[in-house]
């Protein structure tokens, strides 16, 4: 049998998953896994680019997220899930990359000077923000993953990590091969108030919410602000709960439009019933959650086993590295 090909992704430890990152990224992940070998890894490091000032909340952070990829089916014994600092050998390829890596290539990432931009006032114009896409590189070349599945936005990083694979290549010899981009077919998810999902906009459905959180959220959501009265005709395509519809129920979507359009059914029994199929779409990831989070200290040993795992494959890559740059 032919040997599968390898595949790596990271995530920010940003703490609890909500739906969005559930149907944008982490339920892709959880299909590659039949076809690839995959090593998935909480950027802890990553999250320290951005946000030095206080850490207070990463420990939490990781161990929500990671409860969370389990939930989704994230499986341990198939796939590498662990924590990028818990492999010093990302640290080490960082900073030789960072010897051939021109400036000129780091500031001119699209994503730099936008951030800059965003987070002014946050005091991000440091050493170690300006190096997030040689790390990223470094995380991705260590493994000499064959694919990266990410967003559209990740895009340029990842040619990025293949420019810094052929700068190396071109000095000290052919090691590193060049990965390239997996682009999921994303389901943009809309928050409750028709804006970006996003916690920082408390317009998110956590992807493990209680039914009471469930319910709250859903009954909340922005419909068609045009239907004022019951027997109004609704307009299906500007309503957020429709595209919930689409996203977890689709076989559904086109009944609810017609019955939406002709008002044969209110707004909020309309959402009621959607309420429903959220708590029976998210059911069972709450309750695998649930399994992983009763035990102590197994999303501990989850992730010492795939540091484990994670290191071997690494370290065996900057034998190569070192080698072929003549270090003693
Ligand atoms: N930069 C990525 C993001 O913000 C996270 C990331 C870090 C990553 N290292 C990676 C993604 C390696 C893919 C491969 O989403
Ligand atoms: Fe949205 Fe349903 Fe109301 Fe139509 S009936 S506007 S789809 S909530």
């Amino acid at each position: 049998m032919e040997a599968k090909k390898r595949i790596f992704s990271g995530m920010r430890p940003t703490g609890r998953l909500h739906l969005g990152n559930y149907l944008g990224a982490l339920q892709n992940w959880v299909r590659l896994q039949d076809e690839y070998d995959c090593i998935y890894a909480v950027v802890d490091w990553h999250a320290l680019t951005t946000g030095y000032e206080d850490t207070s909340q990463i420990r939490d952070n990781v161990r929500e997220m990671v409860l969370d990829w389990l939930a989704a089916g994230l499986d341990p014994e198939r796939s590498v899930l662990m924590v990028q600092s818990h492999v010093k050998q990302h640290a080490e390829l960082h900073l030789l990359l960072s010897m051939v890596t021109p400036l000129g290539w780091v500031e001119r990432v699209p994503t730099y000077k936008e951030q800059l931009r965003e987070l002014a006032g946050r005091e991000i114009a440091t050493y170690g923000f300006l190096g997030y896409p040689v790390l990223q590189a470094a995380d991705i070349l260590a493994y000499k993953a064959q694919y990266v599945p990410v967003g559209e936005d990740q895009v340029p990083h990842v040619e990025l990590t293949r420019e810094i694979a052929r700068r190396f290549n071109h000095y000290f010899g052919p090691v590193l091969p060049e990965p390239e981009v997996l682009l999921a077919q994303v389901k943009v998810l809309p928050g409750i108030d028709g804006r970006k999902m996003s916690k920082s906009y408390g317009n998110e459905i956590p992807m493990t919410a209680s039914p009471e959180e469930i319910q709250r959220q859903v009954l909340n959501m922005v419909t068609d602000p045009a239907r004022i009265r019951r027997h109004d005709p609704g307009h299906p395509d500007v309503c957020v709960a429709h595209v919930f519809y689409q996203a977890i129920a689709s076989e559904m979507a086109g009944t609810v439009a017609e019955e939406c359009k002709n008002a044969a059914v209110g707004c909020v029994e309309c959402k009621k019933r959607l309420a429903g199929l959220v708590e029976e779409f998210i059911a069972p990831l709450r309750e695998r959650r649930e399994r992983y989070a009763s035990q102590p200290g197994l999303v501990r040993e989850i992730l010492d086993d795939g540091a484990n795992r994670a290191r071997k494959l690494a370290e065996a890559t900057l034998q190569e590295v070192r080698e072929a740059m003549r270090l003693w």
